[in-house]
């Protein structure tokens, strides 16, 4: 035993290496759980600290950002003088007007009567479907929407009768419109089906 000591070697790393070491561990542990979710997912651990962050009540990425309220905003309590508010035509008062009427019929009505009312709206195909529920369950297909310019030539052929029939229940597939439109929507569409200038039967 000569001079020992000197040649002595420790087995530890230096300071710097060893907490290399020890960050390098840190990290590759946490690639380790990140990549093995199945393990948090099935909560073995009572803490879980990646997978399922979205769930913790402070992060909340599925929400879109909120707007603050304009700086000079007040609450609402009610509605605003007529001379203030925007002056829209009251219903009431309005006259048949074939724009109008046409948009109003075109939102409500084409989409199964077809954009010129011959009964060949998107849905139609749907509707008569062979393989809908309704035809499954009462064994035929329901039947098409009718073609409403010949409707209003030769069936439901004064305007009255055909606002009470639109405004009604007519079976489950059609809408029962009074309960959704105004009155005033309902007679301006008819009208805008009997209107043999501007309108569908034109
Ligand atoms: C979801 C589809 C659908 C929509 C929307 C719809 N209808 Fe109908 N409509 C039908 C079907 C189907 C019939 C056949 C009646 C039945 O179900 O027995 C019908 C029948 C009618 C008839 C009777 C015609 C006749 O001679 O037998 C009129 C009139 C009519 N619709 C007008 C309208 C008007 C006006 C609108 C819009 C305000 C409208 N419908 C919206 C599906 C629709």
């Amino acid at each position: 035993m000569n001079g020992s000591l000197a040649n002595f070697k420790p087995i530890t790393a230096p300071t710097s290496k060893r907490s290399f070491y020890v960050l390098l561990s840190i990290v590759l542990l946490a690639f380790i759980n990140t990549s093995a979710c199945a393990v948090q997912e099935s909560n073995t651990y009572p803490v879980e600290l990646f997978s399922e962050m979205h769930y913790s009540q402070a992060y909340k990425a599925q929400e879109p950002p909120r707007l603050a309220p304009l700086a000079d905003s007040v609450v609402f309590v009610s509605t605003g003088h007529p001379d203030s508010v925007l002056r829209v035509p009251d219903k009431r008062s309005r006259t048949y007007d074939p724009v109008i009427a046409g948009n109003l019929y075109q939102v409500n009505c084409s989409v199964c009567h077809g954009m010129t009312g011959l009964g060949d709206g998107k849905a139609t195909r749907h509707i008569t479907s062979s393989s809908s529920f309704y035809a499954t369950s009462e064994g035929e297909p329901y039947k098409s929407p009718p073609n409403l310019v010949e409707s209003a030539a030769n069936r439901l052929n004064e305007r009255e009768i055909m606002f009470r029939f639109v405004s009604g229940w007519n079976g489950p597939v059609m809408p029962e419109f009074g309960k959704i439109l105004a009155e005033e929507d309902i007679r301006d569409i008819v009208n805008y089906i009997f209107d043999d200038s501007t309108g569908l039967s034109k």
